[in-house]
């Protein structure tokens, strides 16, 4: 076993983070920054590419410092927000739009036409997605049709998820650098409605119909194996880049959610549910979506994923958007100190509601107040609501041929004690946390260890670096449970009216 350390770095919705790592998973060191969020329509979401790489890179810089050198490094993972989309010019690797990100709704008007012309079956048969703006390919599509320099640049276009953006830049030397590698992994491509999970490589057929030229894509590689060099400018020696992983698909790995049927939902940004499928392609007649988890030497694993878009930034806005917390941590305080929600139910549809309803038009709503409601019961129905939205989930999955018999949680929110056992009260199942909840930067850890030769698998990987977890078992009476639920389903129909 190797004395090098392990580089993560971890792209985030609202933050990108370093994380240095001994081989048997031990975090030694970590360097975070947050990053803007431009609003600039309702229903538009976009980052500042140039932002995300220079501070990733700032980062990266500080924890490889504090690991003695570049020549201490074994490997560098990376993980990712899914979806996003950042469009640049090869020449000079310069973006030509800001990254538009995965909760942004811009497309949905186009998705309505190719649904309506009859495409989503046989979208879903072939990606295992739906058509949503949610996904890259319509995203990509809207760039080729509203940023004049997009066509103009023909072949010189680049398109790209967040690791395509981050590799080319640790490639190239940087900002403003052309002739970076311009990859993809394969559970990222799964993501954009262009990579079927069956097959070899970008769809003619499928990039033909959203519109999207193959020449402006990446090359797909596997989630684990060595991809290339970091530009020794950038840190003073070339690192290996040997993972490279979705954010949703890394925290997966990173629970140990490798045989078929185990599952995990992260609590980020978003909720998003995976249920490890092995090797059988995920096909749902219950809209959830059929996504690849992990590729080595081209074979695939599956997963069937619930994606929930609200989640951590419910309780972020309920922070700076209303000013009903000081901090994240004081919701578990504030749920705990009244006895029930007081008849509140919140449905947090804040960007519309992903799976298993899929209405990008759907808006959030706060129902049920009475004078004697107060802002305690407004945090404790909003934790609520995440309980409320795994359990439907929990029976999609289920009628799927899913069924869960224990979820394993992680993400910033999990922390929170009394979700967890909301949680493992209203599923009705043990729910597992691990000490350490920062498994999605664990998942790409193992993936780089993996790819740089540490361990021979993920499976002797994870049993090597994952760490110990907590339990909660069910507590909840029949009644309660039926009461919470019929309210959540009441108000639920009525934001889908
Ligand atoms: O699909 C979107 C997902 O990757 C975002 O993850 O961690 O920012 O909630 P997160």
């Amino acid at each position: 076993m190797t004395d090098r350390y392990i580089v993560v770095l971890d792209e985030g919705t609202t933050s990108t983070r370093a994380i240095l790592y001994a081989p048997d998973g031990t975090v030694i060191a970590t360097k975070g920054r947050e990053l803007d969020q431009h609003y600039p329509e309702p229903g538009r979401v976009e980052h500042d590419a140039v932002q995300i790489w220079q501070r990733t890179l700032a980062c990266a810089r500080a924890v490889i410092e504090r690991a003695g050198g570049a020549d201490r490094i074994a490997a560098i993972g990376i993980t990712n927000q899914r979806e996003t989309v950042v469009a640049w010019d090869r020449r000079t690797g310069q973006p030509i739009h800001r990254a538009i990100v995965w909760q942004d709704r811009r497309t949905a008007d186009f998705c309505e036409t190719l649904r309506g012309a009859g495409h989503e079956t046989e979208v879903q048969r072939r990606t295992g997605l739906l058509l949503d703006p949610y996904f890259s390919g319509t995203k990509m599509r809207w760039l080729l049709d509203n940023v004049p320099e997009a066509r103009a640049l023909g072949d010189n276009l680049a398109l790209g998820t967040i690791e395509s953006w981050l590799v080319w830049n640790l490639t190239s030397g940087g900002e403003g650098q052309g002739g970076g590698l311009h990859i993809s992994d394969a559970s990222n491509a799964s993501r954009t409605l262009l990579f079927p999970l069956v097959g070899n490589g970008w769809d003619a057929g499928l990039a033909d119909l959203i519109g999207v030229p193959l020449s402006a894509l990446p090359e797909v590689t596997d989630t684990h194996g060595q991809f290339g060099y970091t530009h020794p400018d950038l840190f003073g020696a070339a690192i290996p880049i040997c993972g490279l992983v979705g954010d949703q698909q890394s925290a997966t790995i990173g629970q140990g959610c490798l045989s078929p049927g185990e599952t995990k939902a992260t609590f980020g940004t978003g909720a998003f549910i995976l249920t490890n499928m092995g090797q059988n392609v995920p096909a749902s007649s219950n809209r959830l979506l059929g996504t690849i988890l992990h590729q080595s030497g081209g074979e695939r694993h599956f997963a069937l994923e619930g994606s929930v878009f609200v989640a951590g930034s419910l309780i972020q806005w309920l922070r700076d958007g209303l000013g009903l917390l000081q901090s994240s941590a004081e919701s578990e305080q504030l749920a705990r100190s009244v006895a029930d929600n007081g008849g509140v139910t919140l449905v947090p549809a804040l960007t519309g509601l992903g799976a298993p309803h899929w209405r990008p038009d759907a808006r959030g709503s706060i129902s049920g107040l009475t004078l004697g409601a107060g802002k305690a019961h407004i945090v404790r129905a909003a934790l609520e609501s995440m309980a409320h939205q795994c359990h439907d989930l929990m029976q999609a999955f289920a009628a799927d041929g899913a069924g869960w018999d224990r979820l394993r949680i992680d993400g910033g929110m999990s922390a929170n004690n009394w979700m967890a056992q909301d949680l493992a009260d209203v599923l009705k199942l043990p729910v597992e946390r691990p000490t350490d909840v920062e498994t999605t930067a664990l998942g790409a850890a193992m993936c780089a260890a993996v790819g740089v030769g540490l361990y021979p698998s993920l499976a002797e990987a994870s049993a090597c670096m994952r760490p110990e977890t907590d339990g909660f078992a069910p507590a909840m009476a029949d009644a309660a449970r039926d009461v919470r639920l019929a309210a959540w389903r009441l108000a639920l129909t009525k934001v889908m009216a």
